[in-house]
């Protein structure tokens, strides 16, 4: 279970620089009363993030109403590519509503069309269609929909078989947890569907044996034929590590895929737009997937999703049959069409190679300090950083955790863990942060992480 934290104000050191500023106890003593509003009509699930009350955000600083400023390495979760608040996005939200169009379902729109086409065209071939959505989780269950429905096309009804991983996550409705591989958030499901089989990912560290022939082993200990498999989807990196595949087996199952009539897909829900310092983070295997998944940096801002794949494949289901009620919502595709200009503009995939390089040098170097750190992963602007026993791969979540709250005491705005066991911490700042925020950021940071290994 996820750690809370307490609703009581610790003294903290102040902090001012150009770029950060702590002038109040953590969590802020005139913050509780909406902190306890919260808890009172929200249901516990919602808690677990550290109590900072989000008053406004520009590029990659975070505001409370009581002078605190951070350094966001959060970008919420991964949404704010372009950085958070840009004045293009904001404009192009202003510039649309004030238009006159909120909302039309699936009717045409012009925003909609021009959006489609310029993503179509950032993107490789066969990724030449795009049904846009609006939460990464649905864009997941439509690419399970897609590849049942071709398997079943083309091999019957035994072809239904969805081979994902071990610790992915691929988001919270039905369909998409049952493809995510973390036991504990599927035991509600109680019937899972005997369709979706997990295998380890090949990420080196909790899994040493990362060659191609392990995925093919695993699957014949599941007794999968691989005939039936209609699909395979991974996170382009997994989530819960920054851990990205080797490129030679990325490539290998690409070839698999192929062999068996299996469609691959990349879910770029957090991978895509810049983050891992190209503007989709296959391009890292060398290899072009079926379908791909986006979602949180699609838009910087507004909740909006898409589905790239194959025409093909995106043509299988009929006129009306892949609907949603927000798909391309006009205001957050007019925010994703700005925002993308920008991350495209402004090179910011680019940005992310450089200083997200700058990044990992440190926590690489981190980890020659500290024992305490297992394995540093992750590519451009993504890293994750696990935490262990010393000298074991236990995983260390109160180390994690604390690292976390002193960072942000100090002015440097996390989420919580994530991973496995709760013991990664996770770093991804907007792509548009620049150099003296990175190195600020990063020794305030070793400070924090420091101060908690001592504690
Ligand atoms: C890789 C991946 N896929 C899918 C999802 C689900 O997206 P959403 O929360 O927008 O439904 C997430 C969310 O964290 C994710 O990281």
């Amino acid at each position: 279970m996820a750690r809370n934290y307490e609703l009581v104000p610790r003294p903290v050191a102040r902090v001012e620089t150009a770029l950060r500023r702590i002038v109040t106890d953590f969590p802020v003593p005139e913050s509780l009363d909406i902190l306890r509003q919260l808890h009172e009509y929200e249901p516990v699930a919602m808690q677990g993030q550290p109590p900072v009350l989000w008053d406004r955000a520009e590029d990659f600083s975070v505001w409370d109403k009581w002078g605190n400023r951070w350094i966001d390495w959060s970008s919420g979760v991964l949404i704010t590519n372009a950085g958070h608040g840009r004045k293009e996005v904001v404009e192009a939200i202003r510039a649309q509503a004030a238009h006159g169009l909120l909302t039309n379902y699936c009717f045409p729109n012009e925003v909609r069309a021009h959006f489609v086409k310029r993503l179509a065209s950032l993107l490789p071939e066969p990724l030449k269609k795009i049904f846009l959505l609006t939460t990464g989780s649905e864009t997941v269950e439509c690419a399970i929909k897609l590849s049942r429905t071709h398997g079943v096309k083309i091999g019957g009804r035994r072809k239904v078989v969805i081979v994902s991983f071990d610790k992915a996550f691929h988001g919270r409705t039905l369909g998409s947890q049952q493809a995510g591989g973390i036991p504990s958030l599927k035991e509600w499901i109680v019937n899972l569907d005997a369709g979706f089989v997990q295998l380890e990912f090949p990420d080196g560290f909790r899994t040493t044996d990362t060659s191609f022939e392990y995925f093919q082993k695993q699957l014949l200990d599941k007794g999968v034929d691989p005939a039936n498999v209609a699909g395979v989807i991974l996170e382009t990196y997994q989530g819960g590590s920054a851990s990205f595949a080797p490129p030679e087996y990325m490539k290998q199952l690409r070839g698999w895929c192929n062999a068996q009539k299996a469609l691959l897909t990349c879910d770029e829900v957090q991978a895509g737009f810049g983050r891992t310092g190209t503007m989709w983070g296959f391009e890292h295997y060398g290899i072009v997937p079926d379908l791909t998944t986006f979602g949180k940096g699609i838009s910087s801002s507004l909740p909006v999703a898409a589905v790239a794949g194959r025409p093909d494949i995106m043509d299988l289901h009929p006129a009306g049959s892949m609907t949603s009620t927000h798909t391309g919502n006009p205001v957050c595709v007019a925010a994703a069409a700005a925002s993308l200009e920008l991350i495209v503009n402004e090179n910011l995939a680019e940005n992310a190679r450089v200083q997200g390089g700058r990044m990992l040098d440190r926590f690489h170097a981190m980890k020659a300090k500290y024992p305490q750190i297992g394995w540093v992963d992750g590519k451009g602007l993504v890293a994750g950083i696990a935490c262990v026993k010393p000298g074991t791969k236990e995983p260390d979540p109160d180390l994690a955790w604390n690292a976390i709250r002193g960072s942000i005491e100090r002015g440097v705005l996390m989420f919580s863990p994530v991973g496995f066991s709760g013991a990664t911490i996770k770093v991804c700042p907007p792509l548009n942060i620049t150099s003296e925020a990175v190195d600020e950021s990063l020794d305030a940071f070793e400070d924090a992480f420091q101060a908690a290994v001592n504690a």
